[in-house]
Formats: C-alpha cells, structure tokens, sequence
C-alpha cells in the first residue's frame, strides 16, 4: 500500500488540535489552542488540577494513586500553545514492532459518567465504566503485507438485543478474502490501483484515503483530507478484501478526534462531534525534525460551515460493519470505543425544541453540504440516524450503566420509524389524500398533522408519480412537504429497515419505473427534479455550482452506486443493481472516475467535478464485491425489527388518543 506522505525521517505523531471544553470529571475548561501530542494526558490533568475544587483533587489523585498512572508534565501555561514532545516513544517503541500511534488523551477515558438527557425521563446518565484503567489507544503498526486480522480468531458476539438472525454470523477476513480469489477485470485493476494510491498515511500506518486524488488538480481544495462519509466504501472495499488494518486505524484515530474541536469563531459544538474530515499535515520542528500531526475540520473552515451531522452516524455503522466482516468484535468492546458510541449518542439523543423523533439538523449537513434547502429534518440524516441507533443498539455492552440509554434508542427507534413511515411515505394514492387535505385543523385527531395546503403539490410530482412505486419524501416542516426524491436516504432507508418491507419495495419500483430520471446514462441521481429558476435562486442562493441538474441539483453521483447495490440485494433485486453497475464499468474509467455527472440524465462529466474520486472508485468496487458476495451484503442491512413495532403500538395505545395512527402502527406490522 503507498503512503502519500513519504519522508526520509520517521516524523512524530501527535493531533492538531485546538481544546475547547472538557467535561473532565464535570470541570470546564478554558479555551485554548495547541498542538496536542497523542499521549498529553498530562496536559488534561494537568489542567483540571489548576480549574478543579479541591474535592475533585482529592479523588483525582487517590484515583491516580490507585492506578498507577504517572500523567503530569511540567507545568502548563493555560490558553497558550504547548507541544508534548512524543519523539522517544515513537522510536523505542517502533522497534518492538509496536507502534505507539496516539495514546489517548481524551477526558472520557478519565471520566465515570456522561451526564445526559433525552425524552426518556428514565434515562439520566451515561455511565462510562473504566475509570482510569482503560486500554490507552494503541495501534499496533504490523507489517503491510501482514493480514492483522487473520491472526486473530473470530470472536462473535451476538449482542443480547441483536434480533437480526441474518445479520449475526461474522465472517473472518479470511473468508473476505477467499471470496475476492476471482480473476480480476482490467478495470477492476485499475479502480484497485488507484485506491490504493488514495490512501493517507500517519506515522506510518494508513488510516484514510484522500477526497480525490488527481495529479493534475493544482486547486483541490478540501479534496486532499480524509472525509468520513467519504471514507466509507473504500472502507468496505478494503474491509471486503480482507484488509482491516486501515479501518481499524481510521475508526481508532477518529475517535481520538472526536472530542476535542476547534471554533466557529467563539462557539464550540458539542463534545462528541466528529470531523467531517481530517487531514495529515507535516510540521517542521528543530533541528531537522518533522511531525505528522492530524488537522481536523468540524466545519469551522468547511465552505458555508456547515456542520458534519452525517460523520458520527457513518462512524456508527462502520464501526459495527468492521465488526461484522472481520469477527473483531475486541474492538467495539474497548471502553474508549464504547465511551465514543455513547457521546455520538448523547448529542443525539440530548433534548432540544423538537416536536418530532427525527433530528432537527441545519442545511447542508450531509452529503449535500451546502445550502439545497434541506434544513429541518432531512430524510438523509434519518436514515443515517437511525441506522447508528441499530448499530448502537447491538454493540453496546449491556450493563447497570447502559441500560437506560439501550431504552431511549428503543423508543427513539420506534417513534422515528413510525413518524417516517406515517408522515414522509407517498405514492399515488397518498398524494390524492394530500390533495384532497382539509386544513387548518386544531385537534390532535387532525388528518392534515402538519397543515400541509394542497397547493404544495408540486406539478411534476402529479404526473410524475408512478401507479406503482412510492418514496419517502426529502424532509417536512409545519406546513411544508419537500417533495423532492433524494435517493440516500430513500436507499439507506430500505438498507436499515427504517421503510416497512412494502414501502422498501415500493421505492425499488419506483426507481425501476423512473430509471431514466433517477439512473439514466450513470447512477444515480442526488436528489431529483432540479430546481429551476425562482426556486433555484431563492434556495440555494443562487449558487453556481448548484445550478440545475448539476452537482448536489439533480447531478448523478457514482458513489451511491454501493448504496443502491446494498439496498437491491437486501430486496432480491439483483437484477437493477447489475445493470446500474454495468452502466457505471463502461463510463467510469473512461471518464476518469469522476466525482458527479451533469444534465437531466447524467450525460456529461459534472462542471467542476473532481477526477480520480476516491469514493467513485471505491463505490464501484464495493458494489462489484458485494455483488459477488452476498453473504457479505447480507452483514450490512437489517430487517424488519417486529419488537420495535409493538413498543410503538404499546406507547400509542398508552397515550390513548391517537385512533387513527394506532390504526397506521398496527398496519405497519402487518406489512
Ligand atoms: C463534496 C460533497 C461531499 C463530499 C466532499 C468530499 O463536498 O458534497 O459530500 O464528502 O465533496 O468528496
């Protein structure tokens, strides 16, 4: 595997970092830029000894005693840059052949609880066993050509609350392996090629793959950073091959970066946010010596700062996907590992003004990360949403501390599924009902929830909407169906089982019968229609590069070919997925893999479209894997969860005056 960043001389390894809060043992701190060296835990106690009350010394200090623990660094300036100097572990311990990568440093590995709050009132705190007897993080770096995983024996871990049989069996790596022994195609070679040319090394090890990667680019932007959205099919390629070192790594190092964060000027998001990306950056030091410190961006410097919702959840599903392929399940286990589910959750999970169980998000908070008019409660983020919460739901440990938290994802699971099967479905005969919609009614029996006026119906939707087929609409508001097809969160949705199995169905019909809109010449469609004129000034500003039926407006994205694989073998429709897949084989790397195509019916290599885009590639590759293996498909979607249904039924029976959504709960069952 080549590294991007070759240097004569072993650089260092630390985070570049600027700290904002932290919760250690419930102290804040202040705010403050630095280079953080990976093991600077000092730096932490450091600092919480100068903040804390003298009863948290205490018990820091007995809790130090007791383990063991020899922290503290000389003293520290607070608010001031500082620099940990890790240089003698990276060199003694590289010879051992392990390499301390970053021992983290992070306040939750020191902390006991997480205090929480979300809609369940029973569910107070998370409760993060450990205490300071945590596994440090360690990566161990192992010879490229080795198979990490080989060496270690599946453990599998059928969760207590896993009730997906289908899912349960982890393959080893090994099996990944044999099954990917095939006769490669040429472009099959080349797609490999150039992945692995994408990848990003730190300290030596890989732990990413560059945006895009192409030669000739002398402008790309963000284009040369790890993203974590975008990082997900060359993880399942790379995973599917049999080679895990590099997620094992990526999900290790990113968790070390979600929680710290720099500004958007002198606000900090919440702690557990991760990156939308990250970068390797070299730092010169003295005397000839260089670094490698990770950037990484929570969107303080991302164009529009949008804010990267989308990255925990991917987080959460590649975790439990690296689970599932190679049967390490050791490493959901680590307490760190568990410590950062638990965070990505608690922003979640924490209550807000919401009316709704779906997460209240700001515009351009997923792959679509500018403005498209899809803030409020985007289907994407739903769908991602609650896929993290399955995920969630089968790798927490089940224990004294978790137990209220495994409740609030429950409910949250169920009351998310049936307000989006009620209230975002449509196909024929709901949009007639719509059409056909009483407003302003004030009760809580009303039909027409959320006001929505007739008159919203957009016109193509009328003659557009096939007899059979129906899809789950892009986002809805007090008074405002957005009507747009966007195809992420439609697929991800029959991927995690948010759809009923009729409506999963339905929205494979839909797409087979709309395949020129939402296919054509190169899979698939963002979102679809465009918008146009008026519309398309007034939502996205008049933004040039959304410009109709062009990148996030109605382009056609190569990357969502994997989803769209995933989703046709968990349906039994091989069939589209094959021939979405050979469109792509012919196209793309004629095309040299570009990152979107433009036109109603993706005719032409997308404006500004990046060349050599890693998740093109990498989607491509995956599908063709999954496609041959669909044992391994059958590890990465869920089904229907029927216990699920019944809490809804329970909670609105409960309630007691929802007549006609008891009715809608019970008919999902049924279906
Ligand atoms: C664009 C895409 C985003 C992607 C990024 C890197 O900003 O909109 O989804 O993650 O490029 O490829």
């Amino acid at each position: 595997m080549k590294s991007i960043n070759f240097m004569t001389m072993k650089p260092c390894c630390r985070v570049l970092i600027s700290r904002k809060i932290s919760p250690f043992l419930g102290i804040p701190l202040p705010n403050s830029h630095q280079f953080f060296a990976p093991n600077s835990s000092a730096f932490q106690f450091n600092q919480s000894l100068h903040t804390a009350p003298k009863t948290r010394i205490a018990n820091l200090q007995s809790i130090l005693k007791e383990n063991q623990q020899p922290f503290f660094a000389p003293s520290s300036t607070r608010g001031q840059s500082r620099i940990f100097s890790s240089s003698c572990l990276c060199g003694k311990l590289s010879h051992r052949g392990l390499y301390v990568i970053a021992r983290v440093a992070s306040v939750r590995n020191y902390s006991t609880s997480v205090e929480t709050r979300v809609n369940d009132k029973n569910f107070e705190r998370i409760y993060v066993q450990g205490g300071l007897n945590v596994k440090p993080l360690v990566v161990e770096k192992i010879d490229l050509d080795e198979n990490i995983v080989s060496n270690e024996e599946p453990n599998v871990k059928v969760g207590e609350d896993s009730l997906d049989d289908k899912s349960s069996d982890g393959l080893s790596s090994v099996e990944a392996v044999k099954n990917v022994g095939r006769e490669q195609s040429e472009v099959d070679k080349e797609a490999w090629r150039l992945l692995e040319n994408a990848v990003v090394s730190y300290c030596g090890s890989p732990v990413g793959t560059l945006a895009a990667n192409d030669p000739n680019d002398k402008l790309p932007l963000n284009y040369d950073q790890v993203f974590i959205r975008d990082f997900v099919p060359s993880a399942l390629a790379f995973l599917l091959k049999g080679d895990s070192e590099i997620v094992r790594n990526f999900l290790l190092h990113t968790l070390q970066l979600q929680s710290w964060e720099k500004t958007v000027d002198c606000y900090s998001p919440g702690q557990g946010l991760m990156p939308a990306s990250f970068k390797v950056r070299t730092v010169p030091l003295d005397e000839n010596k260089s670094e490698e410190v990770l950037d990484p961006d929570f969107g303080e410097s991302a164009i529009g700062r949008v804010a990267p919702v989308d990255s925990g959840l991917w987080w959460i599903i590649l975790l439990r996907a690296y689970g599932k392929i190679t049967g390490d399940y050791a490493l959901q286990e680590r307490v760190d590992v568990q410590t950062g589910i638990k965070l990505i959750l608690n922003l979640c999970l924490s209550d807000g003004f919401d009316m709704f169980p779906s997460l209240l998000v700001t515009d351009g908070s997923c792959m679509i990360d500018r403005r498209m008019g899809i803030h409020g409660h985007p289907l994407e983020i739903q769908a991602l949403f609650y896929s993290a919460l399955r995920c969630s739901r089968e790798m927490l440990r089940v224990d004294d501390g978790s137990k209220n938290l495994i409740r609030a994802i429950n409910n949250r699971l169920s009351a998310l599924s049936f307000h989006i099967r009620e209230y975002y479905w449509v196909d024929m005969k709901k949009i007639n009902e719509i059409y056909r919609y009483k407003t302003e009614e004030y009760s809580t029996e009303a039909t027409n929830k959320f006001n929505i006026y007739p008159e919203q119906i957009p016109h193509w939707l009328m003659d557009w909407i096939p007899e059979k087929g129906g899809y789950l609409i892009g986002n809805l508001q007090p008074a405002h169906m957005d009507f747009r097809f966007f195809t992420l969160g439609n697929l991800w949705s029959i991927v995690s089982s948010l759809g009923t199995p009729k409506q999963n169905e339905a929205i494979l019909n839909l797409i087979e019968a709309k395949w020129d809109d939402l296919v054509g010449l190169m899979p698939l469609k963002i979102c679809y229609p465009a918008l146009e004129s008026e519309e398309w000034r007034i939502i996205t500003g008049s933004d040039p590069k959304n410009t109709p039926w062009s990148y996030h407006n109605g382009g056609s994205w190569p990357t969502l070919l994997w989803q769209f694989t995933l989703a046709c073998m968990k349906m039994g429709r091989m069939d589209l997925a094959k021939k979405a897949v050979d469109l792509a084989e012919t196209r793309l790397p004629a095309d040299r893999w570009p990152e979107y195509y433009d036109t109603r019916y993706g005719k032409f290599v997308g404006k500004q479209a990046r060349l050599y885009q890693t998740w093109t590639i990498a989607g491509y590759l995956t599908s063709k894997m999954l496609l041959e293996n669909p044992e391994m498909a059958s590890l990465l979607f869920w089904e229907e969860d029927y216990d699920l249904l019944e809490i809804c039924v329970c909670a609105l029976s409960k309630s007691g005056r929802k007549k006609c959504s008891r009715g809608a709960a019970k008919s999902q069952i049924l279906v």
